[in-house]
């Protein structure tokens, strides 16, 4: 859809790809270099890798998103009453499929809603930014093509009450001191009577998460793989991508699903952007993503040590999934 940029409804600001660049070669070198090898998640989201996100979210193995869609649209209503925004500021809102439903039900209470929309991926925000604007017309919307930190850090002057959102459960892709950092941040920009909605996904049955994960179509496994793509493009890398295959393994004990990248063979790789080269042996692994799963009393613990507290605890029948509507601790 085209998107008239040149209007006032509109607003885009990118973070400067010298810095994104700089950051991707720091991470390879701390975590590539040396086993164990691990690399952080959000260098998945490149054009193609938003895409191949998108289509996991319709897969009938990720129960995630329309588990989460659907308790948003139950409760859509109830939480914008309470919170009662003026701005709505998402963090790492990609499509803004689900968020779209919130929207439907500001838009028919005000005609002046902001909607700021943080995401490492800038194409993803430009396209859902004319979708949204057509739909909406008493929307005005400014993107940040930024990660979390640096997008939380350039917010000023929001319009009050503002409501936080971080769906998709995208909590759970941070450890757990990671994790309290960001929300805690977030908490720390939050007034008396600002909201924050969190999506969370449960502690299952192993089965279940690990289907999610790797799920029948290979569509996980090709988004996995694309971050090859993405370290072959950006730092001049000669990863094969049939050199490896695609993992995904629930850990118990930690609560978390772990994704791999599996080395089919011995293999040298270079990687010219920072000067070195790593041979990686048959069946060595590279973690690429940690997703945690919360239980009720994890949730509460990680909102009380990010400064918030409970204000909804919104869940389906079978448990699945957590929609949180918290606020500032006093
Ligand atoms: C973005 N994030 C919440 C997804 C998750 O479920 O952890 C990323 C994902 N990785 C594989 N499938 C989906």
């Amino acid at each position: 859809m085209a998107l008239d940029l040149s209007g006032d409804r509109f607003r885009l600001k990118t973070l400067s790809s010298r810095d994104v660049l700089k950051a991707l070669k720091r991470d390879a070198r701390a975590g590539l270099v040396h086993a164990p090898r691990s690399l952080p998640p959000k260098y998945f989201y490149d054009e193609a890798g938003s895409r191949l996100f998108s289509e996991i979210c319709q897969t009938r193995d990720y129960y995630l998103t329309r588990t989460e869609l659907a308790l948003l649209q139950r409760h859509a209503d109830e939480i914008i009453v309470t919170a009662r925004p003026q701005t709505c500021v998402e963090l790492g809102a990609g499509a803004s499929v689900k968020t779209e439903v919130l929207l439907s039900r500001l838009d028919s209470r005000s005609d002046s809603v902001a909607y700021v929309t943080i995401d490492v991926c800038e194409e993803v925000l430009v396209e859902s930014a004319g979708r949204l604007l057509c739909t909406f017309p008493g929307l005005r919307i400014e993107s940040l093509a930024a990660e979390y930190l640096a997008g939380i850090e350039a917010l000023h002057g929001l319009e009050k009450p503002v409501l936080y959102v971080f769906l998709g459960s995208s909590i759970g892709n941070f450890t757990e001191q990671e994790a309290i950092e960001l929300l805690g941040r977030v908490a720390e920009k939050m007034a008396p009577g600002d909201h924050f909605l969190l999506g969370l996904d449960r502690v299952k049955d192993r089965g279940v998460l690990e289907r999610a994960y790797d799920d029948a179509l290979g569509v996980t496994a090709r988004f996995n793989l694309n971050v090859l793509k993405v370290l072959n493009a950006r730092l001049g890398a000669n990863f094969r991508l049939d050199g490896f295959s695609h993992l995904a393994v629930y850990d118990d004990a930690r609560e978390q699903i772990e994704m791999y990248l599996v080395a089919g063979c011995d293999q040298e790789v270079a990687l010219p952007a920072i000067n070195e080269t790593i041979c990686l042996r048959e069946g060595e692994r590279i973690l690429t993503e940690i997703s945690r799963k919360y239980s009720r009393s994890s949730v509460q613990h990680l909102l009380s040590k990010s400064g918030l507290c409970e204000q909804a605890h919104y869940v389906p029948d079978n448990e699945y999934f957590s929609l949180v509507l918290a606020k500032p601790a006093d």
